[in-house]
């Protein structure tokens, strides 16, 4: 059996871009990796006064999160940060105390942007939310990628060489840090 991989689309939009580069990424990986996306879209807004009696919409985004061997984030950078949705999904995840879905699931961050810092600013934010919650990640090669719609067609094609070429690398480079990290936390699952 594969690897599974629940990835999160940081963004609401239906016309998103890094929705189009979840699509690309996805294409683009390798076959051993199965994709399963884990939406953030449905929850409310996360208090701690749901955690004596956790709703549905919170189990299952834990349950999902839990069943994945690896977890992607393809998010936009949202004044400099994490977008309020994706963050509120985290804050879900990580409770209640005790229970933080995240803890040593390996994990890769990527995103794009129309500008030219590609979500960098946000990607460091992420590092820091994903380390206080001991979800490892791959820490090289980063990827920050500024959207170009002559480049990323709407159903995942790429259509530059190098561009193309870069993102598989990431994908494989994700694949084999998602395999080492499970040889020691769930040695003989794969
Ligand atoms: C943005 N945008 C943006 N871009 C960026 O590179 N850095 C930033 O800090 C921000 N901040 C920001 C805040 C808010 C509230 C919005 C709506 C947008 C622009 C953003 O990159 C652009 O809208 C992307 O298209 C968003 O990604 P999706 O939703 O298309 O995937």
């Amino acid at each position: 059996t594969g690897i599974k991989i629940g990835y999160f689309v940081g963004s609401l939009a239906s016309n998103s871009i890094n929705r189009t580069l979840s699509k690309a990424l996805i294409r683009l990986a390798p076959a051993d990796l199965e994709f399963t996306e884990i939406s953030i879209g449905d929850l409310p807004l996360y208090s701690s006064d749901f955690d004596s009696d956790f709703p549905p919409a919170g189990q299952k985004l834990k349950q999902a999160i839990e069943a994945s061997d690896g977890l992607l984030f393809i998010t936009p950078e949202y004044n400099r940060s994490i977008p309020g949705a994706l963050k509120n999904a985290i804050d879900w995840g990580s409770r209640p105390w005790g229970t933080n879905s995240f803890a040593r699931k390996p994990t890769g961050i990527i995103g794009a942007s129309p500008g030219g810092i590609g979500t960098a600013v946000m990607q460091s934010s992420m590092r820091s939310v994903l380390s206080f919650l001991d979800a490892p990640q791959l820490n090289s090669p980063e990827a920050y990628i500024t959207f170009s719609s002559e480049v990323f067609g709407e159903g995942g094609e790429v259509n530059n060489e190098a561009t193309e070429t870069f993102l598989r690398h990431y994908m494989d480079e994700y694949c084999a840090f998602v395999q080492r990290v499970l040889a020691v936390t769930a040695p003989g699952h794969i």
